[in-house]
């Protein structure tokens, strides 16, 4: 659809190219096509500035929109509360903050306190601190060192970067913060183990075995030197891997023999995306800190937690006079009323419309559908998903698993938008492994939509092998 010059659409697409800076962008890509402006959302649907309307199955693009666009209930009470109170530092209290802290931890046996900010890398580097500041408090500094994963991403400040097992995301920003250490993925599409038939480990064998693996490199380490292992619950940016079976147990125990602090980052699995309130809660792990923010309160707000255990936030009681023995922390946005009153809106909304069950029953429906996709295009080596959090990693030769480049990825991606379907896809994180599709849609997913999804891709991927 095309606009005469000098309408809204000219307007905005003009202002957007003159001075607006897209994240994860090249801007030299907008010599010969306009940026792409979104303008309204409602439901599962989103609209571009021509009018265009586009099936969402990302999310609004990073898996954050959980309860879908135009939520009259969560605008209505920012509202209110922002007539009420909009801000005040979170070195005092508020309503919406101690509601919703109150509420949060229904949800969570066994952890007891929320830290707010906003922003998922804030969120991780507020439990990062804690760890070192237990470091010093208990071991003399020493053990300060944090584990992360290969293939997992904890955000984007240079300590969060720091963290990241995904290289290309890395590359240029260094020097890194010291004192962080990787242990291998647990892909077991991609497993890295032998049996002594000398055939790839599978299944529970390879589960234990990819945990053990943490295990080495604590021992590698100095467990003396190790505070921390912050894992994704199931990896997202890095290619929706899964932990295979036997592998979250085996992590719990290892962490309890090394007297380490396991962090879960729920930045995307948390607030209902696998079909429970938290990705962990699948596997019967009791976590030290969960991180999470874009669900939280579904992008209407922003807003991140870091949620801990008493027995944390006991580490950090002292007497007052101590200068030094509290978590000496603050972030200026975390005072802001509108994220908890979001978030409260929010979990009523998941409560109030089942949408847990909701995630479950579409997610097996997208699943069941990507699987018979698979029967049919060789293009696709594996499927993998839980609740409304699938992908599909594409291969150019199921026998070697040859990883298709970036650039067939992408082809499909841009194939589905032209046919009105939004889908996510891995981006620049790997030098080999950006071949993963992601498909998220929101929790209110209907079968309809599921299905239109699942046929859209379908053509897509008959257009990219002809
Ligand atoms: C697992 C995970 N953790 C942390 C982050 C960082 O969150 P934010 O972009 O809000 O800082 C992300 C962002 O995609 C993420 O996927």
């Amino acid at each position: 659809m095309n606009q005469h010059i000098g309408s809204p659409h000219d307007r905005l697409v003009s202002q957007d190219k003159a001075h607006a800076w897209h994240h994860l962008t090249q801007h030299q890509t907008f010599a010969g096509k306009d940026p792409m402006v979104i303008t309204r959302g409602e439901g599962m649907t989103v609209w571009d500035s021509q009018g265009n309307a586009y099936l969402d199955a990302t999310s609004g693009g990073v898996w954050t929109v959980n309860v879908g666009y135009g939520r009259k209930q969560i605008a209505d009470a920012v509202h209110a509360q922002l007539m009420e109170l909009c801000y005040f530092t979170q070195s005092m209290g508020n309503p919406p903050a101690a509601e919703f802290a109150a509420r949060l931890i229904d949800k969570m046996p066994g952890m007891s306190r929320v830290y707010l900010s906003n922003s998922g890398s804030e969120a991780n580097e507020k439990a990062y601190k804690m760890i070192r500041q237990i470091a010093h408090r208990k071991y003399g500094g020493k053990k300060h060192k944090i584990l992360y994963r290969e293939r997992d991403y904890h955000g984007t400040t240079i300590t969060a970067l720091s963290s990241s097992g995904q290289y290309e995301r890395k590359h240029q920003y260094g020097p890194y913060t010291p004192g962080f250490v990787e242990v291998p993925h647990c892909c077991e599409y991609r497993s890295q183990y032998s049996g002594l038939d000398g055939k790839p480990l599978r299944g529970r064998e390879y589960g234990v075995r990819a945990a053990q693996a943490i295990e080495e490199v604590i021992l590698r380490e100095g467990p003396d030197t190790v505070g921390g292992l912050v894992l994704e619950p199931m990896t997202a940016g890095g290619g929706i891997i899964l932990p295979p079976e036997g592998y979250w147990e085996t992590v719990q125990a290892i962490c309890k023999k090394y007297d380490v602090l396991l962090h879960i980052d729920e930045v995307v699995c948390g607030l209902g995306r696998t079909g429970e309130w938290f990705g962990y809660q699948h596997f019967g792990v009791q976590p030290d800190f969960v991180t999470m923010a874009k669900g939280v309160a579904s992008g209407y707000a922003a807003i991140s937690c870091t949620v801990t255990t008493e027995e944390v936030f006991e580490l950090f009681m002292d007497e007052p006079n101590q200068r030094m023995n509290y978590f000496r922390d603050i972030s200026t946005f975390g005072g802001c009323t509108s994220g908890p009153t979001a978030a409260l809106e929010n979990i009523s909304i998941i409560e109030q419309e089942n949408l847990l069950e909701n995630c479950r029953i579409q997610g097996a429906r997208l699943l069941q559908g990507l699987q018979e996709l698979q029967k049919r295009h060789e293009i696709i080596g594996d499927v993998r998903g839980k609740g409304l959090f699938a992908g599909l990693e594409l291969v150019s030769d199921r026998e070697l698993k040859t990883p298709v480049a970036e650039s067939v990825a992408a082809g499909i991606v841009t194939d589905c938008m032209q046919h009105g379907l939004l889908i996510g896809r891995t981006n620049r994180s790997f030098e080999e492994f950006n071949n993963t599709l992601a498909l998220t849609p929101a929790l209110i997913c209907s079968s309809a939509e599921i299905d239109r999804i699942i046929d859209t891709l379908d053509g897509a991927l008959q257009r990219s092998s002809c």
